[in-house]
């Protein structure tokens, strides 16, 4: 009967037709449960099975790669002279273009008693206590804070941003 392979056809048609990697080993570890009568492999726990496949060829080429290159946001996100907040590995960050090109990014812990600073244009401001800093050095403008944020290291690649270290 030609109708009974049709539906399976589509439904394969209709997934590659995503052109998504992930979704084609998502359909591979899928379609056994899907088109199966029941005949063969009843209970196969998927659940442990599939992940080495997903992981294997382009995430684990560069294992002498350190963790660098985390992509930022697009440099155009951030005014030249101006800043905007950001998180880089997780924790809360300022990123400012004082001049076309020249990307720079700090911690956003502020040094005073620890609030979180936020970008205001040319300078970041505490809410907590009112410190200001400099966008482009992250050197204290205003106190009660004394030490500068702490810098991260970022590079521009073409136009993105991308964390450095
Ligand atoms: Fe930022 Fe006090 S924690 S000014």
């Amino acid at each position: 009967m030609p109708d009974a392979a049709e539906p399976t056809r589509r439904a394969v048609l209709t997934l590659g037709s995503t052109g998504v990697v992930g979704g084609a080993l998502f359909l591979a570890g899928c379609a056994p449960a899907d088109t199966s009568d029941g005949s063969s492999g009843s209970s196969t726990p998927s659940s442990s099975a599939p992940e080495p496949t997903l992981e294997s060829p382009a995430e684990t080429g560069g294992a002498d790669e350190p963790a660098t290159g985390e992509d930022l946001g697009a440099l155009a996100d951030v005014p030249v002279g101006g800043s905007i907040d950001a998180e880089i590995a997780g924790e809360p960050a300022l990123i400012a273009q004082p001049t076309a090109g020249q990307v720079v990014a700090f911690s956003a812990i502020c040094t005073h008693q620890g609030c979180v600073v936020a970008a205001a244009g040319a300078e970041f401001d505490c809410p907590c206590h009112g410190s200001k800093y400099d966008a482009a050095t992250g050197a204290v403008l205003n106190g009660p804070a004394i030490d500068p944020l702490s810098p991260i290291s970022v590079a521009v690649s073409g136009d993105r941003i991308v964390a450095a270290s």
